[in-house]
């Protein structure tokens, strides 16, 4: 393995997915290639439906694409799946949870899976779940009375529970109340001070902003651009002064992010 592969946690290289339903096809990801380097928060930005958690599932190894390679620092995420998931962690909306047993039994079991002691994960625990202004009193109550949004910090809390060395985020403030998403941006960035890597994916150009080092913007299953945001702006901005990563969108795909999002939305 040469040094410049090594500096890579992340490399995704023409990468294709086609969904087939009935007479229905769907090209969620189109030769999507991009390179994420350690210690980098990665974000990709797009709209409902452009094939982001497509992305993350097939980076998490829990989905084959047609076409294409992942390797996650220099394994093969395919041919090497079981040392890729020694690697990483996953985040998502629909996060996969004993929904019968209790968020705080959930928790200590992964913690157990992880080699976490019981002490340590309970202090752990409370303490992020004060964070993120989750009432420790309901960490008793069985997972499928929580709401959307208290799933939500849940799953967080299992993904800040342990080290992983690529963190992969399918939205994770979507859903969540204001306190709570700044208290989740600042773990994010605490995160990349301890090292590790983290691919995001949002729809939220503010917080993309603010938390990422690099972005791929992906609209329709491709990437229309990448790069550091001001690389993006300054691409974007021909005279316009105060450039946002909003205007850097509307650039890149000839439409407001707020008009894909309402089509969607009809659709
Ligand atoms: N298992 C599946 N079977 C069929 N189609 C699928 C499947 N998974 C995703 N798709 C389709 O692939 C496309 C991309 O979906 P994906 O979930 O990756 O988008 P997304 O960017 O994560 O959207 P959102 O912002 O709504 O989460 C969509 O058209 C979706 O309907
Ligand atoms: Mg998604």
């Amino acid at each position: 393995m040469n040094q410049e592969r090594i500096s890579f946690a992340l490399e995704v290289e023409h990468i294709s997915k086609i969904f087939k339903k009935g007479k229905t096809v769907v090209k969620a990801l189109e030769d999507v290639s991009f390179k994420v380097k350690k210690g980098q928060i990665y974000g990709v930005l797009g709209p409902n439906g452009s094939g982001k958690s497509t992305l993350i599932r097939i980076i998490s190894t829990l989905l084959i694409p047609d076409t294409g390679k992942v390797k996650v620092f220099g394994f093969d995420a395919i041919k090497d799946h079981l040392k890729v998931r020694e690697f990483i962690n996953r985040v998502s909306a629909e996060a996969s949870f004993f929904k019968k047993l209790s968020a705080i039994e959930n928790l200590l079991f992964v913690a157990g899976i992880y080699g976490i002691s019981r002490k340590v994960a309970k202090q752990r625990i409370y303490e992020i779940a004060q964070k993120l202004a989750l009432d420790i009193k309901r960490l008793n109550e069985p997972l499928e009375d929580f709401s959307r949004g208290m799933q939500q910090k849940v799953a967080l809390i299992r993904a800040f529970l342990t080290q992983p060395r690529l963190l992969l985020l399918d939205e994770p403030t979507t859903g969540l109340d204001p306190r709570a998403k700044l208290e989740v941006q600042k773990f994010i960035i605490n995160l990349r001070k301890a090292g590790t890597t983290i691919l995001l994916t949002t729809h939220d150009m503010v917080e993309a902003e603010k938390l990422c080092d690099e972005v791929a913007i992906i609209y329709k299953g491709k990437i229309v651009a990448s790069g550091k945001p001001q690389e993006l702006k300054d691409i974007a901005a021909n005279h316009k002064k105060n450039i946002t990563l909003e205007d850097v969108f509307l650039y890149f795909t000839g439409y407001k992010f707020e008009e894909v999002e309402m089509e969607e939305a009809i659709n």
